[in-house]
């Protein structure tokens, strides 16, 4: 079985192409969780364990993904930055909150699904995950369309020394 939860060690020493790596593995994670929900009435044991395998990941890789933009990147970018940049960088904030949110809800609802799950566990599942993946692909898309060109120029090497160290603190490396 592969281990999800790993953090590529390499790209951690480049902090920006390891935010792009991240992108494409929550991107694959994302598309598990849509992929599966037709086979959660027949084949629910193998469609759960999927599930239950994304949501590892993303409540720890995601998570220091997160961390890694709002607590690294962001606090350094905010004083380099223009106003519009600042604005940009407040509304990535604001998706991570709403997509957390969407998030929470989905965890509930699988916990809270009949087992195996019933017609109407299923509805609401794919509309969640619906509602997560449209959101967090389009905040995907939002950051890689700006966000490196944005701290490759604002960000000097002292910068992204010190965010590669803290990404690995993060990740107990
Ligand atoms: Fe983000
Ligand atoms: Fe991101």
């Amino acid at each position: 079985m592969i281990n999800i939860t790993a953090t590529p060690v390499h790209t951690l020493d480049s902090p920006i192409d390891h935010l792009n790596a991240c992108h494409r593995r929550i991107e694959e994670r994302l598309n598990t969780l849509e992929r599966v929900a037709p086979r959660l009435l027949s084949d629910s044991t193998e469609a759960l364990a999927a599930i239950e395998s994304v949501f590892r990941f993303f409540d720890l890789s995601g998570v220091n993904h997160t961390a890694d933009e709002e607590e690294s990147f962001f606090p350094r970018l905010f004083p380099r930055i223009t106003a519009e940049e600042r604005q940009f960088l407040e509304g990535l904030k604001i998706e991570h909150t709403r997509a957390e949110s969407i998030y929470e809800e989905l965890k509930i609802h699988v916990a809270n699904m009949a087992n195996p799950p019933a017609a109407l566990d299923q509805i609401r599942y794919t509309e969640l995950a619906a509602a997560l993946c449209d959101l967090y692909r389009q905040h995907i898309q939002n950051e890689d369309a700006r966000f490196p060109a944005l701290a490759s120029r604002a960000l000097s090497a002292t910068d992204l020394d010190g965010i590669s160290r803290e990404m690995k603190q993060r990740r107990e490396l």
